[in-house]
């Protein structure tokens, strides 16, 4: 796709808007009734009890007309749809894969792939592996190996692509580890380490690695295209390709692809797993037919391919793609100006706030992420989504703790959705809690899961601002009811 000139002055949305959903108002009494309700975890809020929903970019685009056009067109058929077909051929387009799998989405994707190739005692190296990706992984026994570059570390640092391999790393397991490696994989956009993209360069260099040592490179592609984009942004000599070209090569430089649609997909569901090698696609689709569908559908309704075809041809255009890393863009800055500090550089579809920096008085075991994220729902009705030691730490039964690497919350913007004013009103509300951070308290974990516990652990704010540990004897066992009867 040609590239567009670059507007000048104020960019805006590349789009009319002809069905519009209402947005819920409330009162700071009513916000501070509901998050009660919900234990203080935003997981267990009501949608319809949110102003902005920014707890992720998956599955919350708003589809285009066009999308919906073609989901009227769909074709039902149980084998050999013609919406199979279509979805099959723009896959096939963009990727240059053999063999196309459709899966209901990303993790039943993930979920295929490993069982067919980790064991116990596998390893599988990637610059940063998503909560789901591992969770597969470590479920067939294998170890996910995260070899991020070591800048992804420094929040505040502005290098161009904090989400690269560390390629020294790669190599060395590579030849210390080969024989336990079935396949060396990339997160494109690199989301655990803030939504950051990887260079073109990098993923050059981690393909050929991975192929001298003879072993398959496998994308988790689901931002591809907002990796593209700022791979044309900010990689010296490629200004002048078109992200359709840049995405097309990245692809190339891969033997496959697990994909999860609700992202640059711009659907509300769907996904796939894209292999070169027909023997693995032979067993994938085996193992597909067993829980997810016959291979022409995967887990989907044809009309979710329909969506997802014509999704995959819209991301690609240049002007929704300088609005959407603009937008964030935008976030970011009017954030920083506010006063809250962010991960930067801002990343493709994400803005996240370093909680440990904007309330140095809450220690990790008071969870500051889980903290701030409260105050932006009571402050305004935000839902945002703690990266930290909810969801990373470690707390066992005895008091004992151990803190995440970082202390994150994650605005995640969905596609297509929220306007420029959204985003003024949401820096606004950034500016109040800024402005009453030093007096924020940490928060104490009541109960919590074994394990996923950030989806259903829950809170109390704590009594001093230096907050206790977990309570002792109640995270990670019992019914959560009980730990409320004994407060
Ligand atoms: N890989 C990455 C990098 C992801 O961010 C996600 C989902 C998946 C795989 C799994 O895809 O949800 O379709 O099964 N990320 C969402 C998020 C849930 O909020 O970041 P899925």
């Amino acid at each position: 796709m040609a590239s567009r000139e670059i507007p000048s002055g104020t960019i805006f949305e590349p789009f009319r808007i002809k069905v519009v959903e209402p947005i819920v108002r409330t009162t700071r009494a009513e916000r501070e009734q509901y998050l009660d309700e919900a234990h203080h975890n935003l997981f267990a809020l009501p949608a319809d009890r949110v102003t902005f929903d920014l707890l992720t970019d998956s599955g919350t685009s708003a589809m285009s007309a066009a999308q919906w056009g073609a989901m009227m067109v769909g074709d039902e058929s149980y084998a050999g749809s013609r919406s199979f077909a279509r979805f099959e051929r723009v896959v096939r387009d963009l990727t240059g894969y053999r063999n196309i799998i459709p899966t209901h989405q990303g993790r039943a994707a993930e979920r295929i792939l490993f069982e067919l190739t980790v064991h116990p005692g596998s390893v599988v190296p990637s610059n940063n592996h998503f909560d789901t990706t591992r969770a597969n992984i470590e479920h067939d026994g294998g170890l996910a190996l995260d070899l991020v570059t070591a800048s992804a570390r420094d929040t505040s640092s502005n290098a161009p692509f904090k989400g690269n391999i560390d390629l020294d790393r790669l190599d060395d397991v590579c030849r210390t580890r080969r024989a336990d490696i079935p396949l060396a994989m990339l997160t494109i956009t690199n989301n655990t380490a803030g939504g950051q993209p990887v260079s073109l360069e990098n993923i050059r260099q981690c393909a050929r690695i991975v192929h001298d040592h003879g072993l398959p490179f496998i994308l988790d592609a689901c931002r591809f295209a907002e990796n593209a984009y700022l791979i044309k942004l900010r990689e010296p000599g490629q200004e002048n390709r078109s992200v359709a070209e840049i995405a097309r090569e990245i692809f190339r430089l891969a033997d496959g692809a697990i994909f999860s649609g609700k992202k640059d997909g711009l659907s509300n569901m769907g996904g796939f797993l894209a292999l070169d090698d027909d023997r693995l696609a032979a067993e994938a689709r085996n193992l597909l037919i067993l829980t997810e569908g016959f291979p022409t559908y995967g887990g989907c309704a044809a009309r979710d391919l329909e969506a997802l075809a014509v999704g995959l041809e819209e991301v690609l255009d240049e002007a929704y793609l300088e609005y959407r890393i603009a937008s964030v863009r935008y976030l970011a800055e009017g954030l920083e100006r506010a006063g809250i500090p962010t991960v930067r550089p801002a990343g493709g579809h994400a803005v996240f706030i370093d909680a440990r920096r904007l309330l140095p008085q809450i220690p990790a075991a008071g969870f500051p992420g889980q903290a701030l994220a409260c105050e932006l729902y009571l402050a305004g009705g935000v839902r945002s989504c703690e990266i930290g030691s909810v969801m990373f730490g470690r707390s066992g039964p005895d008091g004992t703790f151990q803190a995440a690497s970082h202390e994150l919350v994650r605005l995640a913007l969905p596609r297509r959705v929220y306007t420029q004013s959204h985003v003024d009103r949401l820096i606004e509300i950034g500016a109040d809690v800024a402005s009453r951070a030093a007096t924020l308290r940490g928060m104490t974990m009541t109960w919590a899961p074994p394990f996923l516990r950030h989806f259903t652990a829950r809170f109390r704010p704590a009594a001093e601002s230096a907050a206790p540990l977990v309570e002792a004897g109640r995270a990670g066992r019992g019914n959560p009811e009980d730990a409320e009867e004994h407060p």
